[in-house]
């Protein structure tokens, strides 16, 4: 799929629909590339979370996101393969309406500083000092839904 911007679909729902989908491009992006302990990469907030996943035209999981009930983004990934091509985008963009839709007035999510310009490019902002979690730097990014 080198330069060309695949055809992307996008569907969001509950983990256990989700769950295989989800926690595989997980598992790729955060323990194996990024070497989170998998007991740290999953979570009790799963359960409650709406789910994203984005899927190539032919069914293969590309990348996934989640929102907590309390407007917390999070577990932004996107197989490395697919970077760079608007899939993380398109996941942040399904979350921003999903939240929108529940009624949250502000999204917040840790990112990782280097997605930071990921982030801001979608109306998310910095809020105050970086920190450290699951051993990444992180900066607490926040948006307010209009
Ligand atoms: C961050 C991530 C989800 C972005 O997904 P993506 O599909 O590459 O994002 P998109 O293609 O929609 O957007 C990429 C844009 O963000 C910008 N960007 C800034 N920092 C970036 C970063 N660290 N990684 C990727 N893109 C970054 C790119 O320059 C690009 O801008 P452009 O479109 O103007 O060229 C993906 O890189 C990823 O999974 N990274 C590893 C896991 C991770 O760090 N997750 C974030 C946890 S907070």
């Amino acid at each position: 799929m080198a330069n060309e911007k695949p055809e992307v679909r996008i569907s969001l729902g509950t983990w256990d629909r989700l769950r295989d989908d989800a926690s595989s491009v997980r598992y790729d992006v955060f323990v194996v590339e990024q070497n989170v302990p998998p007991e740290v990469e999953m979570d009790d907030d799963d359960a409650v979370s709406v789910h994203a996943v984005a899927y190539a035209a032919d069914g293969t999981p590309l990348g996934t996101g989640r929102l907590l009930p309390d407007g917390h983004i999070g577990r932004m990934a996107v197989h490395k393969r697919a970077r760079g091509m608007g899939v993380g985008g398109l996941l942040l963009d399904a979350l921003i309406g999903q939240g929108h839709g529940d009624g949250h007035r502000m999204l917040v999510l840790h990112a990782q500083t280097h997605a930071k310009g990921f982030y801001e490019a979608h109306g998310f902002r910095v809020e105050g000092d970086e920190f450290m979690e699951a051993g990444i730097a992180h900066v607490v990014m926040t948006r307010v839904l209009g």
